[in-house]
C-alpha cells in the first residue's frame, strides 16, 4: 500500500450487558489516501461501532487508531475533539442539520468551531454549496429542504475542514432510489475528481461498486470478502 492515511491496530470494543459482546474483534485495516472505503455485513456485525472508533467518537477497549501517524490513544479528550475537527468529517444517515440554522449557517458550523474568520467561513461556505449544487438554498432552513438536499448540506458542511477522511454511516439509507444516485455521484465525483478518502458503511450496491476496498465485518470481525 502507497500512502495509508488512517489505521487501525488490533482494535476491540465490546459491551457488557449481562452478556459480553464482542462488537469490534481484533480488527486491522488500513485506508489509502484518496481512497473509497466500504463496510459492509449483517445487522450487529459492528459497522457503526468500528465507524465511531474511526471517528473517535468512542474509544476502544484496546487497540489503536492511527490518523496519518497521529495515535488517538495519545490524546486526550479535548486533543481528540480537536483532531475531530480539524481532520474528519461525518455524514450520517439522518443528516443531523442544525434545525434553526440555515444550510449556509450549518455549512459553516464547523470552520466557526476552528476559529476561522467570518468573512472567510461565509466565502467557503457558499463555495460548497455551490459545489453540491445548492447555491440558491443557501436562506432555507433544513425542513424547507428535501431529503436529498439536507444529505448535499450535510455532505458540503463535512468537507468545509477539508478533512482527511470522510467517515460515513449509511448516507444514502433514508433516500429515494432517484436522490440517491445523485448523491453516489457526488461522492464518487469527491473521491475520484478531488481524490477526497471515505471511509463508508453502507448496503447500497452502488456505492459498493466502486470501492478501492471492500471491507467485511461478520460478528465483530473482519472477514475476506
Ligand atoms: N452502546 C451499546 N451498548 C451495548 N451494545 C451495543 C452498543 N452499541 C452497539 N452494541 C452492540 O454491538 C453490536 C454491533 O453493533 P453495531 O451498531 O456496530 O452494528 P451494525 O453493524 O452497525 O448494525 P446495523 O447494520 O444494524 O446498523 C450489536 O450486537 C449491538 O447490539
Ligand atoms: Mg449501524
Amino acid at each position: 500500500m502507497k500512502d495509508v492515511i488512517m489505521e487501525t491496530v488490533q482494535l476491540n470494543k465490546a459491551f457488557s450487558l449481562g452478556e459480553t459482546i464482542y462488537a469490534v474483534n481484533n480488527v486491522n485495516i488500513k485506508i489509502e489516501r484518496g481512497s473509497m472505503n466500504v463496510i459492509i455485513g449483517p445487522s450487529g456485525s459492528g459497522k457503526s461501532t468500528l465507524l465511531s472508533l474511526l471517528g473517535g467518537l468512542d474509544r476502544p477497549m484496546s487497540g489503536d487508531v492511527l490518523l496519518e501517524g497521529q495515535s488517538y490513544r495519545a490524546l486526550s479528550e479535548d486533543q481528540l475533539a480537536l483532531l475531530r475537527r480539524r481532520k474528519l468529517g461525518f455524514v450520517f444517515q439522518f443528516f443531523n442539520l442544525i434545525p434553526h440554522l440555515t444550510a449556509l449557517e450549518n455549512v459553516m458550523l464547523p470552520l466557526q468551531f476552528i476559529n476561522t474568520p467570518h468573512k472567510a467561513a461565509k466565502r467557503r461556505g457558499l463555495e460548497l454549496l455551490e459545489r453540491v449544487g445548492l447555491a440558491k438554498r443557501s436562506r432555507h432552513l433544513p425542513l424547507q429542504l428535501s431529503g436529498g438536499e439536507q444529505q448535499r448540506v450535510a455532505i458540503a458542511r463535512a468537507l468545509a475542514n477539508r478533512p482527511a477522511v470522510i467517515l460515513a454511516d449509511e448516507p444514502t439509507g433514508n433516500l429515494d432510489t432517484k436522490t440517491r444516485d445523485e448523491i453516489v455521484a457526488l461522492f464518487q465525483e469527491l473521491n475520484q475528481q478531488e481524490k477526497q478518502t471515505f471511509v463508508m458503511v453502507t448496503h447500497d450496491p452502488s456505492l459498493s461498486k466502486f470501492a478501492d476496498q471492500l471491507i467485511v465485518m461478520q460478528d465483530g470481525c473482519v472477514v475476506s470478502p
